[in-house]
């Protein structure tokens, strides 16, 4: 006679673990290139919790549209709508898993690592991440929302 309702109770219980939610995030826009994939890992539900001390691989896969001999990233944290730079360890993206020049038509994935310094407070926050080409056009840009947390 329960049966009915353990089956409901089981349902509801079990199927947010069951069903992983892709990343949800926003592409704002690009002149040069066009967003196919984005992957940040780890990131077990959304926002995703960005623990300070840890690490997090960030693999954005792209396909450009104009030939480029360097592409740089430039990333900002927005925190109550207002953006402030975030200086990355790395922003050369030839030095991020894209093999340079970058070529028209071909599909790149870039790959880099996201420290999130023990300093951070514990803020949820939208971070912004863009790749531009030799002339300061978009290849890419996407928005995430994060929540930084001590774990
Ligand atoms: C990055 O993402 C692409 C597209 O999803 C995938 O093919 C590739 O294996 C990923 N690379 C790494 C190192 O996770």
């Amino acid at each position: 006679m329960c049966s009915g309702l353990l089956t409901v109770l089981l349902t509801i219980f079990l199927l947010p673990s069951s069903v992983p939610e892709p990343l949800a995030y926003k592409d704002c826009g690009s002149q040069s290139g066009k967003l196919l994939v984005l992957d940040v890992s780890p990131c077990p539900e959304q926002p995703c919790p960005l623990k300070r001390g840890d690490v997090y691989t960030i693999n954005t896969t792209f396909v450009s549209n104009v030939n480029s001999k360097s592409a740089t990233a430039m990333v900002h944290g927005i925190i109550m709508g207002v953006p402030a730079p975030f200086p990355i360890s790395e922003p050369d993206g030839c030095k991020s898993g894209l093999s340079c020049p970058i070529i028209s038509g071909q599909t790149y994935t870039y790959l880099t690592k996201l420290p999130i310094k023990k300093e951070y407070p514990c803020i949820k926050l939208v971070v912004e991440w863009q790749l531009q080409d030799e002339n300061n056009q978009n290849l890419f840009c996407w928005k995430i929302p994060v929540q930084i947390t001590d774990g």
